[in-house]
């Protein structure tokens, strides 16, 4: 029998102190991406919420949805690490992907916003026509520490009249009150440390 899906991500994160600056317990989960099993079960658990979530179960008609409706009509990845869990998680749902980048990246017109994280400052972008008004959207990324990197890119979605069906995400730092600052949206995490 499986293990649970949290003890199993828990297990392959390798903790590193300091990094990138002194305060910062940096999780690294690249080795839960390496191993195919948990890739696998991790997809499998951010896809998840789009079809439990009652907010887009609202959005998506009288649940259960109808057969092959994932509950989201896409799938945004947030560079970079966010950008392999969405392409993922799109692929299996038969949706598309579409991607927030870091400031400078998208050649055409786009929306911006700035945003603090857990260790500096950034500016993510979306391009306008790449969210359609009214589109269910799941948000992906690997970590919610602060939620400013996340509260960001649904500000984008929200700008272009996307719908936030739902958030995903692997990790959860619930110190840091991520999950409180994106609030009324849900967070749905497949680990809280
Ligand atoms: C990391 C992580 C999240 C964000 C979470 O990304 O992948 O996107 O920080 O932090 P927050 O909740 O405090 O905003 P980072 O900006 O380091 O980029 P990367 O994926 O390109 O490494
Ligand atoms: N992004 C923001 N804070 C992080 C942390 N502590 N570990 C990994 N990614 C992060």
């Amino acid at each position: 029998v499986d293990e649970p899906l949290d003890e199993l991500i828990a297990g392959l994160t390798v903790d590193i102190p300091d990094h990138p600056e002194p305060g910062v317990v940096f999780r690294d989960l690249t080795p839960v991406f390496a191993d195919g099993r948990a890739f696998r079960r991790m997809i499998d658990g951010l896809a998840a919420p789009g079809a439990s979530d009652p907010r887009a179960a609202a959005l998506a008609g009288p649940a259960p949805h109808p057969p092959g409706d994932p509950g989201f009509d896409v799938v945004v990845g947030v560079e970079a690490r966010g950008f392999l869990l969405a392409a993922a998680v799109a692929l299996d749902a038969g949706v598309g992907v579409v991607l927030v980048r870091k400031a400078g990246k998208l050649p055409r017109e786009r929306v911006s916003a700035d945003y603090a994280l857990e260790y500096g400052t950034a500016t993510l972008e979306l391009h306008t026509d790449a969210i359609r008004p009214g589109q269910r959207v799941l948000i992906v990324d690997d970590v919610l520490a602060t939620g400013g990197t996340l509260g960001a890119a649904i500000a984008l979605v929200e700008q272009l009249g996307g719908v936030v069906a739902a958030v995903s995400v692997v990790v959860e730092l619930a110190a840091l009150a991520g999950r409180q600052r994106l609030a009324p949206h849900t967070v749905h995490a497949l680990w809280t440390t």
